[in-house]
């Protein structure tokens, strides 16, 4: 039985796909759908050795992520809004940190929470008829799902200035320009191009995957020094049997092969 209300999960060789299911609503963000994004990783991470890679996708042709429910918007005050942006960035660090490569396949619509989201996965894959955005101004807010900062991260600071102040949304191509998609591929092709990206990196050694992904985040979190994380975790990726393999595998000109040990 699926345990998540407004989410789709299929599984093939290691590779999960979850999919936005709220196709009416364009696929908004409403607190339920947030609630099933942080068990689904909650209840990811046990079973991580099993799991190659993560693709988050948007149910339809049309949208990956429209952005936050704006329906719930009416009934929200100050304190309610504290508590859903700290809870909405707990989650979208839950898929940050997660340990193994975690994709967006935008196939349309990506606005918002929607942009937000597919941000804080590792790599974007933008369908041609994707358009990204953070119209929160529009609503009289700011984005609160780690939108503010991240958004600078990818493309710097001016133009996420200009992308937040006007509103304004990008297609597929100025958002590959700018860096906030890794690739731009046809129309349904999105998730297919995410697949081929998890299985070429399930071929690398899993544990130093994760490390890289950890060193990585570490350069942008409050009391992190990336550079000694870097060390410390570069030592700790020798320790394993895979760099032993690795290395060997390389000297005797054959494929490695990794046991995640
Ligand atoms: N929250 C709740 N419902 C949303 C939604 C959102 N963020 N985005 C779209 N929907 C709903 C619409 O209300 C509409 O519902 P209805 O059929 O019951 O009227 C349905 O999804 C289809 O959207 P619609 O606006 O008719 O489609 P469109 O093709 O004309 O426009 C968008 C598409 C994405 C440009 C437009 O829906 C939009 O601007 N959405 C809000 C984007 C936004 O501001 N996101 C940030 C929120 S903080």
């Amino acid at each position: 039985m699926n345990p998540y209300q407004n989410l789709l999960i299929s599984e093939l060789n290691g590779v999960l796909t979850v999919t936005i299911n709220r196709p009416e609503a364009l696929n908004a963000l409403n607190q339920q759908t947030m609630r099933d994004l942080a068990n689904f990783f909650r209840d990811a991470l046990p079973n991580v050795a099993q799991i190659k890679g993560v693709i988050i996708t948007g149910a339809g042709a049309k949208s990956f992520v429209a952005g936050a429910d704006i329906s719930e918007f009416t009934q929200l005050d100050a304190q309610g809004a504290l508590e859903m942006a700290q809870n909405g960035q707990d989650i979208f660090f839950q898929i940050e940190r997660f340990p193994r490569p975690v994709i967006a396949a935008v196939n349309g619509f990506a606005l918002g929470g929607g942009c937000e989201l597919a941000m804080a996965c590792h790599l974007r894959i933008a369908g041609e008829k994707a358009k990204f955005g953070q119209p929160e101004v529009n609503l009289g807010i700011i984005p609160g799902y780690g939108g503010t900062q991240r958004l600078c991260q990818l493309v710097g600071k001016a133009k996420a200035l200009e992308l937040m102040m006007t509103a304004d949304m990008i297609g597929a191509e100025e958002a590959h320009r700018l860096g906030l998609a890794n690739h731009v591929v046809a129309a349904g092709e999105e998730v297919a191009k995410a697949t081929e990206i998890i299985e070429k990196i399930a071929t690398k050694a899993p544990l130093a995957i994760s490390k890289v992904i950890e060193c990585v985040n570490a350069n942008y979190q409050d009391g992190k020094d990336g550079y000694q994380t870097e060390i410390s975790e570069f030592a700790s990726c020798v320790r394993t049997n895979d760099f032993k393999e690795g290395a060997t595998a390389f000297l005797e000109k054959r494929k490695p092969v990794f046991k995640n040990l």
